[in-house]
């Protein structure tokens, strides 16, 4: 099996990423090393794994980009980790949020129906929930008040994917992230 993970270099993604190698997958990595925290870490992250990974350094948010990153071979499933995450950024930098955020999960789902992949694998987050009084969430609970551009986006991404689902029958797995790691610029 040949999988795209896009924000392989990040926490989730990398470890993502090792499980995969480790099952004898053949895995290409989309990431673009920003400074929402220091890229060495990212860098360091996949380290061990470089010469066993296709590695596209680009952004999201170019077309051309994501078009060079699915030319890199016929994949058959996308695990989407690339986001801007924290609360105080997404809403002192809105632009740049919607753009990675939607424009950029955009951009992959077009491409996913151009190349024929079928499974998308993406990271949303319980904090869509906002703040919805009853507790413990539920996937099937509304997203009425979210708390924060970010978590807002959350739930827009998944307004796009079942979109994706419905209209192209994709194949969309939404996993709802409760605080692995606290997001050291939040
Ligand atoms: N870590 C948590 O506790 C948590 C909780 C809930 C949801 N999530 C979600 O899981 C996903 C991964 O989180 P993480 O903790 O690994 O974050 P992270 O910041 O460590 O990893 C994200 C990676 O995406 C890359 N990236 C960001 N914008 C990009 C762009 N425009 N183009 C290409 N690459 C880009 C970054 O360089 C980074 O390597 C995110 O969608 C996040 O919102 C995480």
């Amino acid at each position: 099996m040949k999988v795209l993970v896009t924000g392989g270099a990040g926490f989730i993604g990398s470890h993502t990423v090792e499980r995969l190698l480790a099952q004898g997958a053949e895995v290409g990595i989309l990431d673009n090393f920003n400074d929402y925290y220091a890229p060495d870490i990212k860098r360091h992250n996949i380290s061990a794994v470089q010469d066993r990974i296709t590695l596209v350094e680009g952004d999201l948010r170019d077309p051309e980009v994501v078009e060079r990153a699915f030319a890199e071979g016929k994949y058959d499933a996308v695990i989407h980790l690339a986001a801007r995450a924290g609360v105080r950024p997404s809403i002192e930098q809105p632009e740049l949020y919607i753009d990675t955020n939607i424009k950029g999960t955009f951009y992959l789902l077009e491409a996913c129906k151009r190349h024929g992949v079928k499974k998308f694998v993406f990271a949303s987050s319980s904090s869509v929930y906002g703040v919805n009084k009853k507790v413990p969430f539920a996937e099937e609970d509304p997203i009425l008040q979210t708390i924060s551009l970010c978590d807002d986006q959350d739930g827009r991404r998944t307004d796009v994917l079942q979109l994706q689902h419905s209209v192209w029958h994709t194949l969309c797995v939404l996993a709802l992230l409760h605080r692995l790691w606290p997001a050291p610029a939040s």
